[in-house]
């Protein structure tokens, strides 16, 4: 063992003269460079660490620290995989910032053998590193299992490994920020969406399904993938402006008056002004999906009566999502419609509340939308 943290020297003796192990590195980092997907991220360090050391496998651990765990991913396309970041052996390097090195992990009383088990893999040998971000902080671990050839890892392997542990701590760091910005921003805009339904007692389930269905619709619709997840995230804000709609209104078990519906109508332009001076695109695309949800293709929608291509793409397609889920679900003010009658309304308003064109794409893939509904209901 060593203290890693204690920034032992590295040997220059030690380097690796070979023009191949030059070439592996700078291949990696070529592809790391441009890599965007955290897993994919940990699966190309843990490639490069057993070329590098020789290993039968790598793996990288990355700490979640509001769980209290470790985690990574096994391979291509498979889930991820976590464990308690004060187990085993990873656990203890974790915990120490140390260096481990062990020959045989089943005589280490450390070792934590539950990978194994579910894995149906023998670890021998084991090299484990932690590494830190920019502040020292450990954020996870590099794990060496298995030296090819049945032999035990070397010092050259463990100068190695810090090199490629270094290297992980550098670039994941960069990443975790970022996709806890996203992540945060993500949630901030759920929680905000269901503020909007919750008082009027729809759950965060249809803004959601709102989300998802806009989504599908917007691909259909030919808008490129990246404007199509703009709506996705800003779709679950369209009735934000409900917040300011009075409970007497909002929860009325029957139908509202012409005085209370003029009201009603408000929470169109009091979600328009929540977002309109944001400089961020998804907020300003939540501006505009919270002003047009309501309007009609025919120009008698509110608040502004626009027509047609007037109103903007998002509109029209978070106007039809919503309606097809209002309709679908359960009200203070009606009952859940069967799918055959909603079906029938959609088909009776085409040209009049909705785009034609997008009726048309949405009753062509009406299973699909039919598939995200069951996938999220409302009652267990
Ligand atoms: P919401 O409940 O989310 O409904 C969204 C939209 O789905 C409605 O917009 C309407 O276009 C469609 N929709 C929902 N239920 C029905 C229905 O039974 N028949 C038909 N033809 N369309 C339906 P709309 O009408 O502009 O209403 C906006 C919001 O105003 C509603 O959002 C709801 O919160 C409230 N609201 C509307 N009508 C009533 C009512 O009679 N009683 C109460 N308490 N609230 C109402
Ligand atoms: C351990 O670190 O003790 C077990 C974890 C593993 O084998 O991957
Ligand atoms: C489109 O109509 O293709 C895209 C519209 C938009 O992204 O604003
Ligand atoms: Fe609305
Ligand atoms: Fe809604």
């Amino acid at each position: 063992m060593k203290n890693l943290l204690g920034q032992t020297p590295l040997d220059s003796k030690d380097f690796p003269q070979s023009d191949q192990l030059l070439s592996t590195i700078f291949e990696y980092m070529g592809k790391m460079s441009t890599e965007t997907d955290i897993s994919k991220m940990l699966l190309l360090l843990a490639d490069l660490g057993t070329k590098l050391v020789q290993a039968d496998r790598c793996t990288v651990w990355l700490r979640e620290t509001a769980t209290q765990t470790v985690w990574t991913v096994a391979g291509h396309g498979v889930e991820r995989i976590s464990i308690s970041e004060t187990s085993g052996i990873v656990g203890e390097s974790l915990q120490s910032g140390i260096l481990i090195s062990v020959e045989d992990a089943y005589l280490d009383e450390r070792f934590n053998i539950e990978v194994d088990r579910e894995t149906g893999y023998r670890t021998r040998s084991m090299l484990c590193i932690p590494f830190t971000n920019q502040e020292g902080k450990i954020i996870g671990a590099f794990q060496a299992i298995n030296k090819i050839g049945d032999s035990q890892f070397t010092r050259k392997d463990e100068t190695l490994l810090t090199f490629a542990s270094t290297y992980a701590g550098k670039s994941l760091d960069a990443f975790i920020l970022q996709n806890e910005l996203l992540e945060t921003q993500k949630e901030i805009i759920e929680t905000m969406g269901e503020i909007g339904e919750s008082r009027s007692q729809e759950t965060g389930n249809h803004v959601r399904r709102v989300a998802k269905y806009s989504y599908k619709l917007a691909l259909l619709a030919g808008i490129p993938e990246s404007r199509a997840l703009l709506l996705r995230y800003a779709s679950p804000m369209h009735d934000i402006g409900k917040v300011a709609t009075p409970d007497s209104i909002l929860l009325k078990p029957g139908k509202l008056t012409t005085e209370e519906f003029e009201h009603m109508k408000l929470h169109t332009v009091v979600g328009y002004n929540i977002f309109r001076n944001s400089e961020r695109e998804l907020l300003k695309t939540a501006a505009i999906i919270a002003y047009q949800h309501h309007e009609r293709w025919d120009g008698q929608g509110y608040p502004r009566g626009i027509k047609e291509e007037q109103i903007h793409i998002f509109g029209r397609i978070t106007a039809v999502a919503d309606v097809f889920d209002a309709l679908g679900s359960d009200r203070v003010y009606k009952n859940a419609w069967p799918l055959e009658k909603i079906v029938s309304y959609l088909e009776e308003q085409r040209g009049k509340q909705f785009d034609p064109t997008l009726i048309d794409l949405f009753l062509n893939h009406l299973d699909e939308f039919v598939t995200i509904r069951d996938s999220y209901t409302d009652r267990a």
